[in-house]
């Protein structure tokens, strides 16, 4: 038995982690030490576009999303790439030593990269905390409630006729009658044995 699910319990939030020209939705974040200057840590994804960037750079910021964030922000940034499309033309933010933060946050936190460690997928980036600043005491968004409210926050609709496939883990949607064989997640790349149907 090997619950996958088990994972949504670890008690991670919901972020968006910027760097220059990118930045994509989070939730890998931890806080690796503490005292006067932070040490902060962001798994990303060697798929991702953002780790390519992250790379090139010095700094990361991540914006705490609260549960009010308006989902848009989890869309643009979660399930598009900047590949394809400027993110910071769909959502309102702010310039912080030369970065960008999510103004419909908590807050945010600028990080200097001073370490890094790669494992197959992702790698993991270790920030020390540089500058920081709490906008609104507001709640944050966990994973967890995220998993829960997902299909609520990203409104799937399905027209007439239509299929919707939902990615249970990160609630990606495919449209269409079935899934192809040996699909996968574009997202987080699980298989399709955890897309839920939706008519
Ligand atoms: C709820 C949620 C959590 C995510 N968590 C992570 C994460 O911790 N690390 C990561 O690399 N990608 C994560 N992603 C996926 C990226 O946000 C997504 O692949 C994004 O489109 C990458 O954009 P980019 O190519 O511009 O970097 C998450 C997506 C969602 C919706």
């Amino acid at each position: 038995m090997k619950n996958i699910n088990i994972t949504w319990k670890i008690t991670q939030g919901m972020y968006v982690l910027t760097t220059e020209n990118g930045g994509c939705v989070v939730d890998a974040v931890s806080q690796v030490s503490g005292g006067d200057n932070p040490l902060i840590s962001v798994a990303v994804m060697k798929k991702n576009y953002t780790n390519e960037l992250l790379k090139n750079n010095t700094k990361f910021a991540i914006s705490i999303l609260s549960k009010q964030v308006n989902p848009e922000i989890i869309k643009t940034f979660g399930f598009n790439s900047a590949r394809d499309i400027n993110k910071f033309e769909k959502a309102e933010t702010m310039q912080i030593k030369g970065l960008e933060v999510i103004k419909d946050s908590i807050g945010y936190m600028i990080c200097e990269i001073v370490d890094s460690i790669d494992n197959d997928t992702h790698t993991l980036f270790i920030g020390k905390l540089i500058e920081g600043e709490v906008f609104e005491e507001k709640e944050p968004m966990s994973y967890a409630y995220y998993q829960e409210h997902k299909n609520e926050l990203l409104k799937v609709t399905t027209e007439k006729g239509q299929t919707a496939w939902i990615c249970t883990v990160c609630g990606y949607v495919y449209y269409g009658e079935e899934l192809p064989e040996d699909f996968k997640c574009p997202i987080c790349q699980v298989g399709k044995e955890l897309f839920k149907k939706k008519e």
